[in-house]
């Protein structure tokens, strides 16, 4: 009875020594990594202080054509959005032109056309010449963003939604590594194609997600919301893919992007380029967010595949990451 008693309470004064003890250790640890970090972002601090940033002057050596990128910006009745953009982007150093894809019934109002040069004129007074279009279509469909574009006086084109904004520090980089790869498709956003484990042959596929990509760390696709890629491929996407291909897309209002990594993946044989960068999402969440749209993605690969004759796409895991802006290399 006593002996029992006496365990008991030793028992607790033990557990209660170890509970302080690792009570004691976390907030060392903790302690340890508040210093680490203070430290790492003095050090960041320092380096852009010291000038280690910014060397992109060191960089011009291409070509009229290569030197800069044309926005191709896809919008649909959200004014505020597209205002944002255009007030956001034009301000990038080496951007050339902005065109926006104009699919509405109506065209582009008086108003709306003065504020967005109004607002490109503003932000390129130092010296540099923006130019800003609008490509309108009568007909209303997903197509029309990837539409030739006559006079296009670079070779790259940087493809991006209304919705979502990148730093011009990122885009940049993005441009860099695109010159590096030119026929490769280079972006911020990649998704991933996996075998479908249910079915029985290796022909079936399932779109994989963001989360897919975020727990394995490999992708085959980067989406044309946010990537840049070379001109050719907006005239072999209109002249040369199966028409079947564009009258599925404008059908269902879903996978232009899909179909544009696997016309580039069918080019190349190669797979494309995910690019580190800042994303701020300023629309409200878009259509990726609704219920039954991985299936109808899923549904877009397997019928693609087919089209195609076979599955173009190639997984990867590289990143490309600015080597100025990690510390550890
Ligand atoms: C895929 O690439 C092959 C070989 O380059 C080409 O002949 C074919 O037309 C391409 N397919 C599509 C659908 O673009």
């Amino acid at each position: 009875m006593r002996g029992s008693s006496w365990n008991r309470r030793t028992v607790q004064r033990l557990r209660q020594a170890l509970i302080s003890t690792v009570g004691s250790m976390k907030i060392k640890l903790l302690l340890c990594c508040c210093i680490g970090f203070t430290l790492i972002a003095l050090a960041s601090r320092a380096s852009d202080f010291m000038g280690w940033t910014n060397h992109t002057a060191a960089l011009e050596r291409f070509s009229d054509s290569r030197k800069g990128y044309s926005i191709v910006m896809n919008t649909w009745k959200r004014y505020d959005l597209l205002k944002q953009s255009i007030s956001h982007y034009s301000r990038c150093p080496r951007l050339d032109s902005i065109h926006i894809v104009w699919s509405e019934p109506s065209p582009p109002s008086d108003s709306l056309r003065k504020f967005l040069y109004h607002i490109v004129q503003l932000n390129t007074r130092d010296g540099r010449q923006v130019e800003l279009k609008f490509d309108i279509n009568t007909e209303d469909s997903l197509n029309n963003r990837f539409k030739e574009i006559k006079d296009l006086r670079t070779d790259a084109i940087f493809s991006i939604d209304d919705d979502v904004i990148f730093p011009c520090p990122s885009v940049e980089f993005a441009f860099d590594v695109w010159q590096s790869a030119s026929d490769t498709m280079v972006g911020f956003v990649p998704r991933m194609h996996w075998v479908d484990p249910t079915k029985g042959d290796k022909n079936h596929y399932i779109y994989g997600g963001w989360w897919s990509v975020w727990w394995t760390g490999t992708y085959s696709m980067v989406l044309s919301k946010a990537a840049f890629f070379h001109k050719k491929y907006l005239s072999l996407y209109t002249n040369e893919m199966p028409a079947s291909i564009r009258e599925f897309i404008t059908k269902n209002r879903n996978c232009e992007d899909i179909a544009m990594s696997f016309l580039v993946a069918n080019a190349t044989g190669a797979p494309p380029i995910w690019v580190k960068g800042k994303i701020f999402e300023i629309g409200s969440t878009g259509i990726s967010s609704l219920g039954g749209h991985s299936e109808k993605r899923t549904h877009c690969i397997d019928r693609f595949v087919a089209e195609f004759g076979r599955m173009p796409l190639e997984p990867t895991a590289v990143k490309a990451v600015d080597s100025r802006n990690i510390w550890f290399w």
